[in-house]
């Protein structure tokens, strides 16, 4: 059966372990590409361009390997590395047999060697331990070989000790995939079900799906349906993927490829979907699909108002490659019209922005991230609030619940006491702590996720001196103390400004604000009060004093290139600022605050 060729693995490792040098290395070991190839792509640009933007999103390869006459189709499959996106991870294991965990001989386990064994141990993969960088002066492979050894209860002196980067044994890699991992199992005339575990837009193809068929056989001309989304559509094209894509016949149990259907809306598919056949479809989804929601959100609006149409067009371009995405147009009264958008943590969020500022070039200004609170109203009701402008006035509400999260922090263990205390400022709650050897341990801590947003990543690595590390999972709601501080201008609430604030902390949060934007708020014809309010009562003011400011008066004399140059420096100033009231506020303010939560 051809099925029992067919080896179905990802790469899991730390950041930097080598996992994509590894992957460069099978693909090379095995000719994927032929060299011929290589060469013909770098003379057609157009082509490498277009080759190369695939390559990058391309999220299973198929490598061909013979050994001893049998040839073999290993299917490597790429998993995101951060935790914003451990759901999607956990959904490209889903679609393998088999892992290789990549660890550094140098750095011995780290953070995510940890969440990623663990993401792979509760898709029953099989682990292949490999040790990288043995190279490297500084590797210590026979005592990371007994760390990893104990970790996995696998024979220290089985572990391959490898080099991806000079090619130290590389073959025994591919050896180990064929003889360790399974093959798949799957019954190709069975109903069909196909896992997606990942998606890309095509502007001219409309979405690519990449898919692992579970059960079942999957052809051109077949009506499928996706079970989570229910939406239904014709298959125009199935096929594996080497360099490019490559078109075949069908795609059986067992097998990973691509599937095409003409899809355009790309919120019909849902990574951790079931593709059945519309006509004869399976009785039960694939375990594990979650609706993903999102962790953060803010407010995105542009700078100049006129920008409206184009930012929600670069958004809507967005989110055709990024289905967790989420977004829904705002008003506020500071900054006009714009749209609260949801994120899956705060790297997605950067990655967002970014793209707009870079690719679409539209002016914005976001607003501080908050989480989503669940708020129980008096009649009983639960509302959902994710934006702090739209919380109902105190009375209406019985309490405030915050999502917390689960963190698991690695550290070197003389670190520990700094970690704890930093926790503890966080108003994190102590779970447990573990040894992983004898000097790293994993501190447990439930924390809300609103404390861990902003500086908690990096002040962690401050105090770990760079060696700590962070992972964390959504872990319930729960009910605090909760107020909604108010920041006035000229006692105008400034709704961009406002923040749900654990009230132990409002007080510090409100002066540090009154006192940044302060500096931050050119002076202007009037004095300007900046107050942070809670339900009315102010609990901290700082004032801006009237004066005007002349660009000018520093050039006496007549040079007049200079003048319209300061002239011009001015407008191009005022070109990002926001009108609040009477009070001019200009973006840096608006970023200051939010660096500051
Ligand atoms: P991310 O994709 O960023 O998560 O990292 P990765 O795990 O894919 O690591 P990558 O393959 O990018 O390697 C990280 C760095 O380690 C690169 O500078 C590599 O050149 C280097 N590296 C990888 N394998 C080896 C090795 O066997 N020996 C040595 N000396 N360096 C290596």
């Amino acid at each position: 059966k051809i099925e029992d060729n067919i080896r179905n693995f990802s790469i899991i490792a730390h950041i930097d372990h080598g996992k994509s040098t590894l992957a460069d290395r099978l693909i090379e070991l095995t000719k994927t590409v032929a060299e011929k190839d290589m060469q013909n792509q770098l003379l057609d640009d157009m082509d490498l361009e277009r080759e190369r933007g695939i390559t990058i999103k391309a999220h299973a390869i198929r490598l061909l390997y013979e050994r001893n006459g049998e040839q073999y189709i290993l299917n490597m499959i790429d998993t995101p590395g951060h935790v914003d996106f451990s759901y999607e991870v956990s959904r490209s294991l889903a679609a393998c047999e088999g892992a290789i965990l990549v660890v550094d001989a140098t750095q011995g386990i780290q953070a995510q060697t940890l969440s990623n064994l663990y993401l792979a141990i509760e898709n029953d993969l099989t682990i292949i331990p490999v040790l990288n960088k043995v190279d490297l002066p500084s590797a210590n492979p026979d005592h990371v070989a007994q760390l990893v050894g104990d970790l996995l209860g696998y024979d220290p002196d089985k572990i391959p000790r490898i080099s991806a980067k000079t090619g130290i044994n590389i073959p025994e890699v591919l050896d180990r995939i064929v003889d360790e991992i399974p093959a798949p199992k799957g019954d190709a005339s069975a109903k069909l079900q196909a896992l997606i575990f990942d998606s890309m837009y095509d502007t001219y193809r409309g979405v690519i799906n990449d898919i692992r068929i579970m059960n079942g056989t999957l052809r051109p001309g077949m009506e499928i349906q996706l079970m989570a989304s229910g939406a239904t559509y014709t298959v125009t094209e199935v096929g594996t993927f080497t360099m490019k894509r490559n078109p075949r016949k069908e795609l059986t149990a067992g097998m990973v490829g691509y599937v095409l259907a003409n899809v355009k809306t790309i919120s019909d598919v849902k990574i951790g979907d079931t593709i059945t056949d519309a006509n004869d479809p399976a009785e039960n989804p694939l375990p594990g699909y979650k609706d993903i929601q999102p962790m953060i959100y803010s407010g995105i609006y542009p700078i100049d108002p006129e920008d409206y149409k184009n930012l929600r067009e670069a958004l809507e371009k967005l989110k055709l490659n990024d289905s967790a995405l989420q977004w829904e147009p705002e008003t506020s009264d500071a900054l006009g019209f714009g749209f609260r958008t949801g994120f899956l943590g705060l790297l997605h969020m950067e990655i967002v922005q970014e793209r707009l500022d870079r690719e679409f070039n539209v002016n914005i200004i976001t607003t501080v991230p908050n989480v989503e609170y669940h708020v129980y109203l008096t009649g009983g009701e639960m509302i959902k609030v994710s934006s702090p402008s739209r919380l109902p006035d105190a009375s209406r509400y019985e309490r405030i619940e915050e999502p917390y999260v689960k963190a698991q922090i690695f550290t070197p263990k003389e670190y520990v006491g700094g970690l704890m205390k930093l926790c503890e400022e966080k108003r994190g709650e102590f779970e447990n702590m573990e040894y992983i050897d004898e000097t790293k341990v994993i501190l447990k801590y439930d924390l809300p996720l609103a404390e861990i947003m902003f500086d908690f990543y990096d002040k962690l690595k401050s105090i770990s001196r760079g060696y700590g590390g962070l992972d964390y999972a959504p872990n319930g709601y729960r009910a605090n103390n909760l107020v909604k501080l108010d920041i006035l201008l000229n006692g105008d609430p400034v709704d961009a400004f406002s923040v749900i604030i654990h009230r132990d902390k409002s007080a510090s949060y409100a002066n540090a604000i009154c006192v940044r934007l302060k500096d931050l708020i050119p002076r202007q014809q009037f004095d300007v009060a900046i107050q942070g309010a809670i339900g009315g009562k102010i609990i901290s003011r700082s004032t801006v004093k009237a004066v005007r400011k002349d660009v000018l008066a520093k050039c006496y004399g007549g040079d007049i290139t200079r003048k319209r140059k300061l002239l011009e420096k001015q407008k191009e100033g005022k070109k990002r600022m926001k009108s609040i009231g009477t009070v001019e506020v200009p973006q840096k303010a608006f970023l200051a605050v939010l660096s500051l939560s």
